[in-house]
């Protein structure tokens, strides 16, 4: 790793450290099934502070709480019927709950919002060290706000390793983008206020009910429905250009340009009229594959000197869904 980033290895006597520097107030990345967390603290205000200030975070923009399973998350929310349900189906695993906070999570995490968002990973190395805590962990995505998210430890080394006292190496995240938020305040009212790897379909099915899909407003100065919906977002420094779904291999053959990386969402089935600058998401169909790849190749390209990148939205249904919010984002210009 870097000079300035410990890298703890996943062993007992690593995570342990993990586990000192974290009851220290120290702030440590760790791997998610999702994407990279920036973990400190939850109960530790001077730790909370660590991960805004470190993050560039907006302290109106509320965390996300991670706990060893769904009892531990619940004795710091208010639960109902519906996320009792929705924590059997989906926890430990990609999803997180709004719920009413109780007075054990502090305003500050919750940027003064009378709910709270929980969650149980299912990652083993973040299970373990989880399960060695006498507290919760506060963990937003381990990248500088409004960049692309970290799904590797060398993301997180090359932005913020200076700034915190290590990683724990989980390897690759292995979905690759962040949970799917779903707020249960009302549960005769179920809505998804981030689209990601849980699918509207399979929150119905759980539920036996229809769920909705909270929009973001239409500009960014509208009063907020929910925090962190900022139309900017997951954004590299290099211009972003979306190609429509299914028109990627055409872009490349007649309308690449000198300096752009043109990015399929799979690997290109016929390469003769094919020229360089060009990566896929996948060499088959597999969204998955597909998922795990995306915020990967953003940050690689990145570091090129690539006038634009432009990317295949992905097809709309399962995953696609959440990958597309996130390529929207990441293109939009403020
Ligand atoms: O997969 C994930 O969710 C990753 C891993 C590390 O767990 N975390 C993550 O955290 O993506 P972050 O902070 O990058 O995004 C959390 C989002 C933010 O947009 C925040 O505004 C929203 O959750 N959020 C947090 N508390 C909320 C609340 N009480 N009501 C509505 N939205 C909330
Ligand atoms: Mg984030």
């Amino acid at each position: 790793m870097t000079d300035q980033c410990k890298l703890f290895e996943p062993d007992k006597e690593q995570i342990g450290l993990c586990k000192d520097l974290l009851e220290a107030d120290q702030l440590i990345a760790v791997p998610t099934e999702t994407v990279y967390g920036l973990a400190g603290n939850a109960l530790s205000e001077v730790a909370v502070r660590k991960i805004f200030s470190v993050k560039g975070r907006p302290l109106v923009d509320p965390l996300i709480t991670h706990y060893q399973d769904a009892e531990a998350a619940f004795e710091h929310v208010v639960f109902n019927k519906a996320a009792d349900r929705i924590a059997q189906a989906f926890w430990p695993g990609p999803i997180t709950l709004v719920l009413p906070k109780r007075r054990s999570l502090s305003d500050l995490i919750t940027a003064g919002l009378p709910t709270a968002a929980v969650r149980v990973p299912q990652h083993p190395v973040f299970k373990q060290l989880l399960s060695i805590l006498d507290f919760p962990l506060a963990a937003p995505s381990a990248n500088p706000f409004g960049y692309v998210s970290p799904t590797r430890p060398s993301h997180v080394a090359a932005t913020l390793g200076s700034r915190i006292s290590g990683i724990l190496n989980g390897g690759p995240s292995n979905i690759g983008i962040e949970s799917t938020i779903l707020d249960l305040r009302d549960p005769q009212n179920v809505a998804i206020l981030r689209p990601g790897p849980v699918s509207r379909e399979a929150i119905e099915e759980a539920l036996q009910q229809s769920v909705s899909i909270r929009k973001a407003p239409a500009n960014d100065s509208d009063p907020q429905s929910s925090p962190g919906q900022l139309s900017r977002h997951y954004s590299p420094r290099t211009s972003l250009t979306i190609i429509p779904n299914g028109s990627g291999e055409a872009y490349a053959i007649h309308n690449h340009q000198p300096g752009q990386a043109v990015i399929l969402n799979q690997k290109p089935r016929d390469n003769s009229d094919l020229s360089g600058d060009l990566y896929w998401l996948s060499e088959s169909e597999d969204m998955l594959e597909m998922s795990q790849h995306f915020f990967d190749l953003l940050q690689r390209l990145d570091k090129h000197n690539y006038t634009q990148l432009a990317v295949e939205s992905l097809p709309e249904q399962g995953i696609g869904i959440a990958l597309n919010d996130r390529l929207r984002r990441a293109a939009a210009k403020s």
